[in-house]
């Protein structure tokens, strides 16, 4: 089955096709128009500058989709199964972009449209080409069984869900402030050393990891908030405010800056890494998963793989393809695809955004 996604719920203006077939998702497109050098500037997304690129982009981004998986348009209900949008949580002006172009695709095509939540969406990225051997993981009919414990990382959420099959999910825990990505973003913002913070954080830390194995007696350190609480929350923004008041103790912080960066990169993964296995834990699952654009990080991704392995015999880790982590339409389409097969379609007359829409 094939079906056309597609994302505007932030700064990226995404479209795709992919063809699901059993529990398997291949991708034949995935373009993703990035704002990021738009709202480098500002420091973070502006809203308004958003929705009016999504605008004028969305069309062209549908086409190049198409073109790329031989779709044509002009027989596009001939070739597509459904279209999957994006319906929230997210900007509501960048949304409406993404459902008010579906709509009237689904309306014009006669093709069955689909509501994701945008959050549900990165999670099925974990399904994406899994079988194309070299590309990703393992092959995903091993790999990823019920239950499952999902940690969902991105620049709006931080999540422990339990999953305990296809579209049905149990949230555990999640962030009482900052989300962990919007915690990268901020301190990155803080050091003045770009945006999105995450990346730039990142590349720091592993100058400073690869240069440094024995750490000084007088590194930086930074606390692992509600590493201990009994429950599955989390909270990042005294981190934030922990680097702020360390750098401005410190004369000499921007000589340190790769060391600040390793130091608050390890303090969110300490954190993210142990309330994950304890979850996994305590529901005896099957499967480890991980989503969102902070699944990106490369230490998170090995660490965590790495500790699944040592600490959770017999259980299984997935995590996404680099390309499928931060916002792009395969994901959406992917658990579009998931849904199609419960025919859960939605009119395209009552499809509205839903900027607080929960994926439980
Ligand atoms: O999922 P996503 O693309 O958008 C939202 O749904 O929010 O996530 C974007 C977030 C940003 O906060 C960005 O700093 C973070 O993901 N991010 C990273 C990395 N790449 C992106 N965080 C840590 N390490 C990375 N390599
Ligand atoms: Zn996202």
């Amino acid at each position: 089955m094939k079906i056309l996604g597609i994302e505007t719920s932030c700064d990226e203006t995404a479209a795709a096709v992919v063809g699901g077939e059993n529990e398997t998702v291949e991708c034949f497109s995935n373009v993703v128009s990035s704002q990021i050098d738009i709202h480098k500037k500002f420091g973070g997304v502006v809203p308004e500058v958003a929705a009016r690129e999504h605008v004028a982009v969305v069309l062209p981004v549908i086409d190049e989709a198409l073109a790329q998986a031989g779709v044509n348009k002009r027989s596009a209900s001939k070739h597509l199964d459904a279209i999957a949008v994006t319906i929230g949580p997210g900007l509501v002006t960048s949304l409406k972009t993404g459902i008010e172009t579906a709509k009237v695709l689904s309306y014009a095509w006669k093709v069955p449209l689909i509501g994701v939540n945008h959050i549900e969406g990165h999670v099925y990225a974990n399904f994406i080409d899994k079988t194309k051997k070299g590309e990703a993981v393992v092959d995903k009919k091993d790999n990823i069984k019920f239950p499952a414990i999902v940690l969902t990382v991105s620049g709006g959420h931080t999540m422990l869900i339990l999953m305990k099959g296809h579209s049905s999910f149990e949230l555990l825990g999640e962030t009482r402030d900052d989300a962990a990505g919007e915690a990268f973003d901020k301190a990155a913002k803080l050091m003045s050393i770009g945006y999105p913070g995450g990346p730039a954080i990142s590349q720091r830390a592993e100058k400073f990891r690869v240069e440094n194995k024995d750490l000084a007696n007088d590194a930086v350190k930074l606390p692992r908030p509600m590493i201990h609480s009994d429950n599955f929350d989390f909270s990042f923004s005294g981190l934030k405010t922990a680097i702020r008041y360390k750098i401005e103790k410190d004369s000499n912080w921007k000589n340190r800056i790769n060391e600040y960066c390793f130091e608050f990169q390890q303090a969110i993964i300490d954190v993210l890494i142990y309330k994950t296995i304890k979850a996994a834990r305590k529901f005896n699952v099957e499967t480890v998963m991980m989503a969102g654009g902070v699944s990106a990080n490369k230490e998170l991704r090995r660490q965590l793989e790495s500790m699944v392995q040592q600490e959770l015999l017999e259980v299984e880790f997935s995590m996404p393809d680099l390309k499928y982590t931060t916002d792009n339409a395969a994901m959406i389409a992917s658990a579009g695809y998931f849904r199609l097969l419960k025919k859960n379609f939605t009119n395209w007359r009552d499809l509205k955004v839903d900027c607080n829409n929960e994926i439980v």
